[in-house]
């Protein structure tokens, strides 16, 4: 059983929550106009030297500073403003997984969504998704049509990947592993740093096609040979068969269990007897009473993305990988921001 919190921490959760909207906002201008940066670089800057960095008018910054100064995030020292550790270590730093891209596509692209939130749990349907050209049912298919969105999107889901990916590669071992099947693999991301880790390995990654161009445009030559893209659609192209790993990373919590079911029976299929599949990315506790990340991506899913899918309990999947016909199936829990490591092996080696 969760604990519940007692009255004061929840009022003060209530706060922060109700007011989180407008500092969340204040946070990706402070790291859009290179504020953070600047105070790492500069500790103690004055206010006019913020104004001159920053570009923006003195009352308008006086009343940035003073959001983000509500937040502890900043603090004012003296004459001066200072980073607090957290923002030094996490707003502070440029980069392929930088806070900042991820802030940018949750500010661009969730929460713009979530304003249309009752209405879509009520039609039982991703409504927020009349909001983007296209006729297609999920929102994966419509950036095609919006490739300004698409690379903000991709941007912010390449830095998250990266910031959970420790959990990955340090629980999943492809010493003896000849071709990896990396399922709705994204900008290739992940297989990029398995195939840094694992020089033995081949690896394939299994997107839509719009994605598949995004992927070859950021995979290194150096990789090219060992990582192969495969444009299509999970649901009606075939699997790659020559695979003895089908890895599901970030990609079956977006869809509903029944579509779950399919492509874990499509994935069985791919396999070799001995073969392995690997489940990586958000999971809710047994109780679904904790875990905001997966909270929120849960709500994201429902209100945009596909109009289904969760972070799923761990204990959802083996279930389903027991019925797919898997055996020896274990997850590791308790992975970075709410993750989980789900392995299941077919029989008959
Ligand atoms: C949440 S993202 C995860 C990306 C990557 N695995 C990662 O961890 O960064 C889900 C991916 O599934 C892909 N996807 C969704 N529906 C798909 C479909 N029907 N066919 C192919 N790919 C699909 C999306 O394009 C997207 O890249």
């Amino acid at each position: 059983m969760t604990p519940s919190p007692d009255r004061s921490q929840l009022l003060d959760r209530f706060h922060t929550i109700v007011n989180g909207p407008a500092l969340f906002n204040a946070l990706v201008a402070g790291a859009e106009l290179g504020l953070f940066e600047h105070l790492s670089r500069h500790p103690q800057a004055e206010f006019k030297q913020l104004c001159e960095t920053t570009g923006v008018p003195a009352h308008q910054l006086r009343v940035l500073l003073f959001a983000l100064c509500s937040t502890g995030l900043v603090r004012r020292e003296g004459e001066g403003y200072v980073n607090s550790d957290v923002a030094e270590e996490l707003l502070a730093p440029q980069g392929e997984d930088s806070w900042r891209d991820i802030l940018v596509g949750w500010q661009r692209v969730y929460y713009p969504a979530f304003a249309r939130m009752t209405e879509a749990l009520k039609a039982g349907t991703n409504t927020a998704l009349d909001d983007y050209p296209g006729t297609e049912p999920t929102f994966y298919q419509r950036l095609a049509h919006s490739p300004d969105v698409e690379s903000v999107f991709h941007a912010a889901m390449t830095a998250f990947t990266l910031r959970s990916l420790p959990g990955l590669l340090d629980h999943l071992d492809l010493s003896q592993t000849r071709h990896l099947l990396d399922v709705g693999g994204g900008d290739g991301t992940t297989s990029k740093r398995l195939a840094e880790k694992y020089p033995g390995c081949r690896f394939t990654v299994f997107d839509t096609p719009s994605v598949a161009e995004l992927a070859d445009r950021a995979m290194p030559t150096s990789l090219g040979e060992r990582v192969a893209l495969c444009p299509g659609d999970l649901f009606t192209d075939p699997f790659p068969q020559d695979v003895d790993r089908v890895l599901f990373s970030h990609c079956l919590e977006v869809f509903s269990p029944e579509q779950i079911g399919f492509l874990m029976g499509k994935a069985f299929d791919a396999l070799p007897p001995g073969g392995q599949i690997h489940l990586y990315g958000f999971t809710a506790t047994d109780d679904e009473q904790t875990g905001m990340y997966g909270a929120r991506l849960s709500l994201y899913l429902n209100v945009l993305a596909t109009g289904s899918g969760m972070s799923y309990p761990a204990a959802d999947y083996e279930q389903q990988l027991a019925q797919a016909g898997f055996t020896g199936v274990h997850s590791v829990t308790g992975l970075p921001y709410e993750h989980t490591l789900t392995t299941g092996v077919k029989p008959g080696e």
